[in-house]
């Protein structure tokens, strides 16, 4: 073959192969043309969900939504066309009638007679479309640039920011429960490897397990955190009033503190109240606790877990301590009332008495080797109990309130009584624990 006849080939095989293009795009033009009505509803839905940054299946779920239309059309047709034949027809007729009298008003009247058909079909088309765009920018399959995907993300992205704002905007889009047990947190922006839904809802029960809130200083998260807490409560109070679980006992730990502590405390308390608690109670400010009122051998080792006490070398003292508040907590007379009961324990005189029963010569032999050690460990137990004050001395038992809201780090303040006074009945509860960091 000569160079000259091999040039004719390549260019006779590139002109046939953009001739195939050429016609391709003719008869999507023509098919798009003729089947206009549903071309127009794929053009607005594909522009809506351009401009929205919809998900493709925001315009599926459109498309469901409008079958009914579809099939109220086709039992009217149904009614009316008593042949088979004329029944599959009728669309046709119709469609006819646009070509015969392509004014504006005709157009307008064969829209609305098809758009039953027209409406579903054109919104399926559309999502399909929409899909694939986004697929095809996303894996850099389209695009002019290599930065194509990261633009076209950065706009969507910015594009679903307005649309999520103005969701949450209208009134009455995210209340504070919506049905089935699940808490509304706001107007989706985009969902990941999860259901598209406008509202982000979260089912009550899935706030009582692990959960973590992430965002920039300012987003939003601690206004989250008090709806999911007031949604649980009421959730799970609705739920144990049914007699399906028991009532409810939410503790928030604010390990934050600040300026804005108590704010933040008055405002779950309004929240709290609102949402049908009966007390809710602000610690150290309006409540106290009291430690001493737990099994001795969970005192013993909550205790250990308060004071620091160090790894490698110091793991022989933290052995010491451990040993020490485990025989002052479990002694036979029985476990410390208060913080003064507990540090007056902490003596070798007092542990020696009490242990020195004839029955415990062990214990004895462990109070002699440790006697060296038990003036520090009182040391640090009383630097520990001086700082907490006397919000864990009770009187004050969990089972007081309904929701514990807990201010730590925070200046200890005055100690009076809130809420209506009126105690709940005591029982077991089903709790939820928040921790409230950010
Ligand atoms: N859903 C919301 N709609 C409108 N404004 C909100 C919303 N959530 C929070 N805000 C406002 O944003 C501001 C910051 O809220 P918030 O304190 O909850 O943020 P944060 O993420 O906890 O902040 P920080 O990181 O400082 O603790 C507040 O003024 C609050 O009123
Ligand atoms: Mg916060």
């Amino acid at each position: 073959m000569s160079v000259l006849s091999w040039v004719r080939l390549t260019v006779c095989l590139w002109l046939l192969r953009k001739a195939v293009k050429v016609v391709k795009w003719l008869l999507i033009f023509a098919v798009a043309v003729a089947a206009w009505p549903v071309t127009v509803v794929a053009c607005a839905g594909y522009a809506a969900a351009l401009l929205c940054g919809w998900p493709s299946v925001r315009l599926r779920r459109a498309a469901a939504g409008a079958l009914p239309m579809t099939a109220v059309w086709v039992l009217l047709e149904a009614r009316r066309q008593h042949q088979w034949r004329a029944f599959a027809l009728a669309p046709v007729r119709d469609w006819q009638g646009s070509w015969g009298q392509p004014t504006g008003p005709g157009m307008a009247r064969t829209f609305l007679l098809l758009a039953p058909l027209a409406v579903p079909a054109g919104l399926v088309l559309a999502a399909g479309l929409w899909a694939w765009w986004n697929y095809a920018v996303t894996s850099g399959i389209r695009g002019w640039l290599a930065s194509a995907p990261v633009t076209f993300d950065a706009r969507q992205w910015r594009r679903q920011v307005r649309t999520a704002k103005g969701r949450i905007a209208a009134p009455g889009a995210v209340p504070l429960m919506a049905s089935g047990g699940r808490i509304p947190a706001g107007g989706t922006i985009r969902s990941i490897g999860h259901r598209w839904r406008p509202v982000f809802a979260v089912p009550y029960p899935a706030c009582t397990r692990h959960m973590v809130v992430v965002g920039a200083t300012g987003s939003g998260k601690t206004n989250l955190m008090m709806r999911l807490w007031a949604g649980w409560f009421t959730a799970a109070a609705d739920a144990a009033a049914a007699g399906r679980g028991r009532p409810p006992l939410l503790i928030v730990l604010d390990c934050k503190g600040g300026g804005d502590a108590r704010v933040k405390a008055g405002r779950t308390w309004r929240l709290l109240h609102g949402a049908g608690a009966r007390r809710v109670a602000i610690w150290p400010d309006e409540a106290r606790l009291s430690l001493w009122d737990l099994p001795p051998a969970d005192l013993a080792v909550l205790l250990f877990q308060m004071i620091e006490s160090g790894d490698g070398a110091a793991a022989y003292y933290a052995d010491i301590m451990q040993a020490v508040l485990t025989l002052a907590v479990t002694a036979p007379c029985g476990p410390p009332a208060r913080a003064a009961d507990f540090l007056a324990r902490l003596d070798s005189r007092w542990l020696a008495s009490a242990w020195d029963d004839g029955l415990h010569p062990g214990e004895v032999q462990r109070i002699r080797g440790a006697a060296r050690h038990l003036p520090d460990i009182q040391l640090r137990f009383a630097t520990l109990l001086g700082r907490l004050g006397q919000a864990l001395d009770g009187p004050g038992n969990l089972r007081d309130a309904d929701a514990w809201y807990f201010i730590l780090g925070a200046p200890r303040g005055a100690v009076h009584s809130c809420g209506d006074g009126r105690a709940p009945p005591p029982g077991r509860r089903s709790g939820l624990v928040k921790l409230e960091a950010a």
